[in-house]
């Protein structure tokens, strides 16, 4: 499913004051099922962009269309809303703050039985979801607040995609996990996208994350989105990166050294420790 911003605004009211631009003239098309990241420093407008997805920010000026319904700045009907928020899966930042049910079970059924789907059906969705984020079935009898913090994320994670999303958005998904545990949550992400064909956007700030899953990237700036390309393209330009002051996945930054020692130039850019030994493997130097 297509999400395309058109000139989309939006801030914040605070009482009677009303926040500068958050989000300012963002035009911005994510083709179905394209996996997006996107970067930039805190403040610069992601996770706010974010909940324009699904309505939690209205637009003050622009659309934005998700799939065939269309958000805007008059309030969206109540079912244009119910509707994109069933379509649109959130995984917020430290989603399993919002665990809050007895069971884990109850918590992930909670979103399935809201739309009117039977106990019984909600029950055996919530087995194939625990499945789909690698978590035995027996967690389902447990409360949610005995599992480890691992857990406890992968548990929140089911409670979205147990609503079989079509476009998939999640807001620094792997922080404050253990490397292995957040290499885990990505790859989980990854091959849901491509099993499913979920629209993926995913919110990052770990270069090294960007180059291994993403195949597009979005660069913010002030509540502007200031660069949209693929990602080999991306981490090609590293004086454009600079200019961000963004990092170098690490596997690039290997690969510009050597390039600079040996006095050569690899046949492509290096995404991965593996793009890295194939290339040169190719040229004779490995
Ligand atoms: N609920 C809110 N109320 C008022 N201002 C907010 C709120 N959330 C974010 N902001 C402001 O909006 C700007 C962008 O924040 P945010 O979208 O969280 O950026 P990022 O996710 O890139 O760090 C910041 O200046 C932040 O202070
Ligand atoms: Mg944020």
């Amino acid at each position: 499913m297509q999400v395309n911003f058109k000139g989309v605004a939006a801030d914040y009211q605070i009482g009677p004051i009303r926040s500068k631009n958050i989000i300012q003239q963002v035009n911005l098309c994510l083709p179905s099922q394209s996996f997006t990241a996107i970067v930039g420093h805190t403040g610069a407008g992601k996770s706010s962009l974010l909940k324009t997805i699904n309505g939690l920010l209205l637009p003050t000026t622009g659309t934005i269309q998700v799939g065939d319904q269309t958000i805007t700045a008059d309030s969206p009907s109540k079912a244009v809303l119910k509707s994109i928020r069933q379509t649109v899966g959130m995984v917020f930042q430290f989603p399993e703050a919002q665990l809050f049910a007895e069971t884990v079970e109850q918590d992930i059924c909670f979103g399935p039985l809201n739309f009117g789907v039977s106990k019984q059906e909600a029950k055996q969705l919530a087995q194939e979801a625990i499945a789909l984020v690698g978590l035995e079935e027996s967690i389902l009898a447990k409360s949610p607040f005995s599992l480890s913090g691992g857990q406890q994320r992968r548990v929140a994670i089911a409670g979205v995609l147990v609503m079989n999303p079509d476009v998939l958005v999640l807001d620094e998904p792997g922080a404050g996990l253990d490397p292995k545990g957040k290499d885990e949550i990505l790859t989980l992400v990854k091959n849901l996208h491509e099993s499913k064909g979920i629209t993926t956007l995913l919110v990052t700030h770990e270069m090294n994350d960007v180059a291994r899953y993403a195949d597009d990237v979005v660069v913010m700036e002030h509540g502007e989105v200031v660069a949209h390309k693929p990602v080999h393209t991306f981490f090609d330009d590293v004086q454009q990166l600079k200019s961000w002051s963004l990092d170098l996945p690490e596997a690039r930054r290997f690969q510009l050294r050597i390039e600079k020692e040996a006095n050569v130039k690899l046949p492509k850019v290096c995404l991965t420790i593996d793009d890295l030994v194939a290339s040169l493997i190719e040229v004779g130097l490995a």
